[in-house]
């Protein structure tokens, strides 16, 4: 075989196997540039030697002295659980133009899916059970985004988060639902009763936009059981979906309709036996407009159980 053949082959071997190796979840396995060693795990003890800013929250965080089967780190969660082992790191005694110094995991600067990777490797079941599919892991959102392990802002930081609370973490990003809570119907979200975590899972969920049920109505009858029915007389758009009528983050119409009665109505009744077309009667008071919206008499709107409740006026 002659020279430049053999280096073609082995260009081709080399290309091959970089190709077949999964992504590393730790710096270190990767080939550390310019070293052959290994590195191997210290314990928590060794870092905090050095790293006094994350070694002062360390004694509170949930993480601390918890235990867990089966991870590379070992059995008790360290500093090296997340950051990947650290002799190579610790023998460069803080000289960062020491090739060994670069080889801990910096959960700050890497890509978001190998950060987030170094969290799934404890955390892929029940809440984060679907993560991959979840919207935020396909928009390049980490867990570090929301969740901040050594400057937790959530009060006794039990969910480590990034601040104060669940609905704080998300209208950063979600800037059009701060200003809908801002409305003047809304549920108690910005009163702080509930956040955003009660319908959604931020970690995502095997319904449709990441909430905590199989379909809209599924949720919202969660917590208002009255109107899951069945009913004897059902309105059909009640089981379909209740945000047909309802906005979710709030609305300037009262009971977080999504437009005002009747036009709410109208929307779908346009030809009623009763004279549906409001507006364009001359006398206002006299017609179904004013102080009679269709709900004031058909009030048993999300269906009735009365016998003779099939048009919800009962
Ligand atoms: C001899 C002192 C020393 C020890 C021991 C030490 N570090 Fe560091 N480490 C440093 C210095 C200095 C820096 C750079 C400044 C900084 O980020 O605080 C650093 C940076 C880091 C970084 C950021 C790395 C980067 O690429 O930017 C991480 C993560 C880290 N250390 C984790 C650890 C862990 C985990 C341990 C224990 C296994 C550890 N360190 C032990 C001195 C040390
Ligand atoms: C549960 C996972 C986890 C554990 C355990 C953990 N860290 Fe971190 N660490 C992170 C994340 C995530 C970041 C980056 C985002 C941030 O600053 O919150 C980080 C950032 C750092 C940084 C700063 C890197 C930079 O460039 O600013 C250092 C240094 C560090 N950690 C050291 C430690 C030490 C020392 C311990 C043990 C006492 C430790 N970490 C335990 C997840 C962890
Ligand atoms: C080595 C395994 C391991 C790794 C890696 C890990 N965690 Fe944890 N995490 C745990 C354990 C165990 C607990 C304690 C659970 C408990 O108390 O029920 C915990 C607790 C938490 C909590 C508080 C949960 C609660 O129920 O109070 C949050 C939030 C959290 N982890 C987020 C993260 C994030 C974000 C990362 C990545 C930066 C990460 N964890 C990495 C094992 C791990
Ligand atoms: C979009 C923001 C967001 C992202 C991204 C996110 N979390 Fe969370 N996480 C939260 C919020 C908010 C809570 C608190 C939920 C509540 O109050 O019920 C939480 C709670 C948790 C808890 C404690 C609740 C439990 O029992 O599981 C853990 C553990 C956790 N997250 C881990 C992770 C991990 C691991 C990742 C990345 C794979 C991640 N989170 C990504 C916002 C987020
Ligand atoms: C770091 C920024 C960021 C934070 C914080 C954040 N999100 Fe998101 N969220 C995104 C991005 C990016 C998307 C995907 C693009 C889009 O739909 O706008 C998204 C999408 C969503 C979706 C749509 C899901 C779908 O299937 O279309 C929901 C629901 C959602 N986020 C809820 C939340 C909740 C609840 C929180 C707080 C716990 C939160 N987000 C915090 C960035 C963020
Ligand atoms: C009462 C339950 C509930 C609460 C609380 C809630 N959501 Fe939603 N959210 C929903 C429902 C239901 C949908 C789906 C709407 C649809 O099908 O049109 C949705 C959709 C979304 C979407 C994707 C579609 C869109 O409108 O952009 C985002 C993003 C979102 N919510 C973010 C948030 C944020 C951020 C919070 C907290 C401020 C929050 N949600 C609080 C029920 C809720
Ligand atoms: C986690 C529980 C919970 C879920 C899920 C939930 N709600 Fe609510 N909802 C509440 C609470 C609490 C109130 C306030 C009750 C009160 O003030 O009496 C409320 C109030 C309302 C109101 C009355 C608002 C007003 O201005 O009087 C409407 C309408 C409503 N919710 C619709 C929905 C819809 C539609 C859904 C599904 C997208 C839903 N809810 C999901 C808890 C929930
Ligand atoms: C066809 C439109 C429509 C649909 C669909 C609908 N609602 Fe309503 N909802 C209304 C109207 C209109 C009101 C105001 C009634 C009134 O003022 O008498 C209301 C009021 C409410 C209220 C506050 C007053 C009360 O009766 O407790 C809640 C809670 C509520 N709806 C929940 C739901 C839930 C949950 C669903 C889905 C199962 C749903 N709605 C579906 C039209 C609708
Ligand atoms: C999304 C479309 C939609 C909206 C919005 C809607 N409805 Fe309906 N409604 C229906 C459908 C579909 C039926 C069943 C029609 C049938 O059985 O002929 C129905 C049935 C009814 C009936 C019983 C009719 C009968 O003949 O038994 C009444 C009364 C009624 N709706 C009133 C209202 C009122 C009042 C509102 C506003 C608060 C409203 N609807 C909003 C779709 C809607
Ligand atoms: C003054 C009370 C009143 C008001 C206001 C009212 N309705 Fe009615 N509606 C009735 C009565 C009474 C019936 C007949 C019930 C029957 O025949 O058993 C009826 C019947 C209906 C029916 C079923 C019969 C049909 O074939 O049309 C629909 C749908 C309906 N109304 C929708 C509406 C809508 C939409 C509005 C608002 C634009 C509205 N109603 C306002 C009293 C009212």
């Amino acid at each position: 075989m002659n020279r430049a053949r053999w280096l073609c082959v082995a260009l081709l071997a080399a290309a091959a196997l970089w190709l077949n190796s999964a992504p590393p979840l730790f710096a270190q396995e990767a080939s550390t540039s310019g070293s052959s060693e290994r590195a191997t795990y210290v314990g928590a003890q060794e870092c905090q030697k050095c790293h006094e800013e994350q070694s002062a929250t360390w004694e509170h965080n949930p993480h601390q002295g918890n235990r867990v089967d089966g991870h590379a780190a070992g059995p008790v969660i360290g500093c090296e659980s997340c950051h990947g082992p650290g002799s190579l790191h610790v023998a460069a005694e803080g000289d960062e133009d020491d090739p060994r110094f670069k080889t801990m995991l910096n959960l700050k600067t890497a890509k978001a899916a190998d950060a987030s990777a170094a969290c799934v490797s404890c955390h892929k079941t029940a809440e984060q059970f679907h993560w991959e599919q979840s919207a935020h892991a396909k928009n390049d959102v980490s867990c570090r985004d929301c969740h901040s392990i050594h400057e937790p802002k959530d009060p006794g930081a039990t969910k480590l988060l990034a601040a104060k609370n669940a609905t704080a973490q998300c209208v950063k990003c979600h800037h059009d639902k701060r200003s809908e809570l801002a409305h003047t119907a809304h549920m108690p979200i910005r009163e702080g009763s509930m956040t955003c975590a009660d319908c959604h899972n931020p970690h995502g969920s095997p319904g449709p936009k990441m909430i905590r049920a199989a379909s809209n109505t599924d949720l919202c009858t969660t917590c208002h059981m009255d109107k899951r029915g069945p009913m004897l007389w059902e309105h059909p758009p009640v089981r379909e979906n209740c945000v047909t009528c309802h906005m979710p983050h709030g609305s300037n119409n009262d009971k977080v309709l999504a437009s005002k009665r009747p036009f709410l109505c109208q929307r779908c009744h346009i030809a009623n036996r009763h004279p549906s077309t409001l507006y364009d009667q001359p006398d206002l008071v006299s017609n179904r407009l004013f102080n009679r919206s269709c709900t004031n008499c058909h009030s048993q709107i999300h269906g009735s159980n009365h016998p003779s409740g099939k048009t919800f006026l009962r």
